[in-house]
């Protein structure tokens, strides 16, 4: 690498974030942000980073799309015998990482997932295009693969099995709902003084807010 990395920077400027003005509900509040991050123009404000943990807490983390969002928490769809369903299914706590860098905002999420219903994950795949269908039956994700070619043969073959409009969920993917205990939301501010607002709850409704030191 020829540039000099250390010269990187940029002073955050744009707004403040003050536990004043804040919603007292950090999913309202979450709405808000995600709402202004749509409006901003990014093109993937849902995707966000997911951390999981082995049993014995070796950390791993990776994208995923936030397919849903309420009171009850954030769902996302994958494999359950990826190398993430593999942690979650022995280990529960994760956390959600969003960095919005047009607002210079990040949200993070920690809490412990639980598998969504199963009329739930029928519904959602059955709303994903036919490729995606698809792919989510040819890919044993995370696992090692020859080549290529054998993904795209095992897809080929798929769609010649499985008519578009008829392809069932497979029973080792679905949706994973992180139930929150913890939220943070982050605004950007000049000269590294930024704001940050914690929300903690025991018990997912009475939330506390405090500003943490940046
Ligand atoms: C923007 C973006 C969105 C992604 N969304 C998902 C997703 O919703 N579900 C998923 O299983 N993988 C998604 N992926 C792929 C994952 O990052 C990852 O490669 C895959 O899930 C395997 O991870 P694992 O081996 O840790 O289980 C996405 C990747 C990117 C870059």
């Amino acid at each position: 690498m020829t540039e000099d990395l250390g010269k990187l920077r940029t002073d955050y400027q744009m707004a403040g974030l003050d536990e004043a003005e804040v919603d007292r509900d950090p999913f309202r509040q979450f709405d808000l942000w995600f709402d202004q991050a749509r409006e901003a123009g990014l093109i993937e404000p849902n995707a966000m980073a997911l951390a999981s943990a082995d049993p014995v807490g070796r950390p791993s983390v990776r994208m995923v799309l936030l397919k849903g969002a309420d009171e009850r928490g954030f769902v996302f769809y994958s494999n359950f015998e990826s190398r993430k369903g593999r942690e979650l299914a022995l280990n529960p706590h994760a956390a959600l990482l969003f960095w919005w860098d047009r607002l210079q905002r990040q949200i993070r999420i920690e809490g412990e997932v639980a598998v969504v219903a199963e009329d739930e994950a029928d519904a959602y795949f059955a709303s994903r295009p036919y490729g995606s269908q698809i792919g989510a039956w040819a890919s044993a994700q995370s696992s090692v693969v020859p080549d290529r070619r054998v993904l795209e043969d095992r897809a080929r073959h798929l769609e010649r099995t499985h008519a578009e409009g008829r392809v069932p969920r497979p029973s080792f993917w679905g949706g994973y709902r992180l139930v929150p205990t913890r939220f943070e939301f982050w605004q950007g501010r000049t000269s590294r003084l930024h704001d940050r607002l914690v929300y903690r709850s025991r018990d997912g409704n009475d939330w506390t807010i405090e500003r943490l030191s940046p």
